[in-house]
């Protein structure tokens, strides 16, 4: 039996124990040494009364009677951090689901697990309960990875779906989702973008680079799409989708978090609510999708389980060891490349300013492909939506900048690349 501490016994932490109390594989494969959490005594899901309790976490961490440490308490500073050094550094294995931990230190704490002969085992950090990191790095381990793009935040999805389904404004649809326990009583990680770029980092790691890098990736959040966005979207046949994407371009890995309009028939398109998705393109496999649901108790604890399951089998793999691990990538800048765009604006309700929209564009060679004026909403606020046809996006950009300096547009505009 594979001797495992559990720190956080959260919906994961409590979903895992039920995992190992219950009659499946887990329950043959494991046995519980200890458990901590920030409260001792409250109401859980599970008894966890029968464990040896550790009021300090390192102390559990660094516990002799145990070979595999679980880390489920978030955050990428702190008592998270503290407690997988110690860890790795006593040897142990640690499995975790700490995507900001593994975002800003993976590449030191990859470093501590291989010093120091453990595992680091991250498999519920990216999208909860699909299995993307097996699939990278033991199923596509042979292929070359082009493109690993998904739908990586639950929250940003639902809330898009429901902004889309309904017309209600962002915050409403926010507001909703805070009292039902959608999203988070502060959603700043989410909405921002931050924690779809942690778990692309990590997939940009094994697809791509070896390390994880949070700093260079663009990211964009979905605090600035409205409901005129998603109207004008569908009408053009598209879906907008909080995209992270990290892809080869030449001999440099892309990563980027951004709102995008993908074509109806794209295969994340139609992914809605809470749900995650993962499609990745690779020689010679193809185009692979995966979808699920990427947090909640079950997802995530069968995650953690799977991870605990290799170990159990005594199963060793570098940690960022995938298809990427070949050859260290270097960071492209994400923002530069050609493509498709949507353009969203608002000028004054004045003559002759479309004729400026239009001009600031094709200064920069920036060629229209559909054109959407709407009715005003007041004297300063006329909503145009156009998108472009392929273009640089530093074109585009100095485009928007000049409108902005000439005072074209009333209010910042909002731009999103286009996915067919
Ligand atoms: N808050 C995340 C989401 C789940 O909404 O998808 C945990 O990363």
């Amino acid at each position: 039996m594979l001797k495992v501490a559990i720190a956080g016994l959260g919906t994961v932490g409590c979903g895992v124990i039920a995992m190992v109390q219950g009659n499946g594989p887990l329950s043959r494969a494991v046995t519980i040494t200890g458990v901590t959490a920030r409260t001792k005594d409250r109401a859980r899901p599970v008894d966890v009364s029968a464990y040896r309790w550790f009021d300090d976490p390192v102390a559990l961490a660094a516990d002799a009677e145990t070979d595999v440490f679980v880390e489920l308490m978030g955050g990428s500073e702190g008592t998270a951090k503290d407690t997988v050094e110690a860890a790795l550094k006593a040897g142990k294995c640690v499995v975790t689901a700490n995507k900001a931990l593994l975002a800003d230190h993976g590449e030191a704490l990859a470093a501590l697990a291989a010093a120091h002969g453990g595992e680091l085992r991250y498999e519920a950090a990216i999208a909860g309960g699909i299995p993307v990191v097996k699939a990278l790095r033991e199923g596509l381990a042979a292929n070359q990875i082009d493109a690993v793009c998904g739908v990586l935040n639950g929250t940003c999805n639902y809330i898009l779906t429901e902004m889309s389904n309904t017309g209600r404004a962002f915050s409403d649809v926010l507001a909703e989702a805070q009292s039902l326990g959608y999203a988070e009583a502060d959603p700043t990680l989410d909405v921002s973008g931050a924690d779809a770029g942690h778990k692309l980092s990590l997939l940009g790691a094994l697809a791509f680079s070896g390390k994880p890098d949070f700093g260079s990736m663009l990211l964009e959040g979905i605090t600035g799409i409205e409901p005129i966005d998603l109207e004008t979207a569908a009408f053009l046949g598209f879906r907008i989708k909080l995209l992270a994407k990290a892809m080869r371009d030449g001999d440099a890995v892309v990563q980027s978090v951004r709102p995008t309009l993908l074509k109806a028939d794209h295969p994340i398109a139609r992914i809605d609510g809470p749900l995650n998705a993962v499609v990745i393109d690779a020689e010679p496999v193809g185009r692979i999708s995966l979808v699920g649901r990427g947090a909640g108790a079950g997802p995530t604890a069968s995650a953690v389980a799977g991870d605990l399951m290799d170990l159990s089998h005594g199963d060793q793999r570098p940690v960022f060891a995938g298809p990427g691990s070949g050859g260290v990538m270097s960071a492209g800048v994400a923002g530069t490349q050609v493509g498709r765009f949507y353009l969203r604006l608002r000028v004054a309700d004045q003559p002759g300013r479309i004729a400026a929209v239009t001009e600031a564009l094709a200064k920069h060679g920036v060629s229209i492909e559909s054109f959407l004026q709407k009715p005003p909403e007041d004297a300063t606020r006329v909503p145009i939506a156009l998108t472009t046809q392929p273009v640089a996006e530093p074109s585009l950009r100095a485009a928007i900048a000049d409108l902005q300096s000439g005072s074209i547009v009333t209010e910042p505009p909002l731009l999103m690349p286009i996915e067919l």
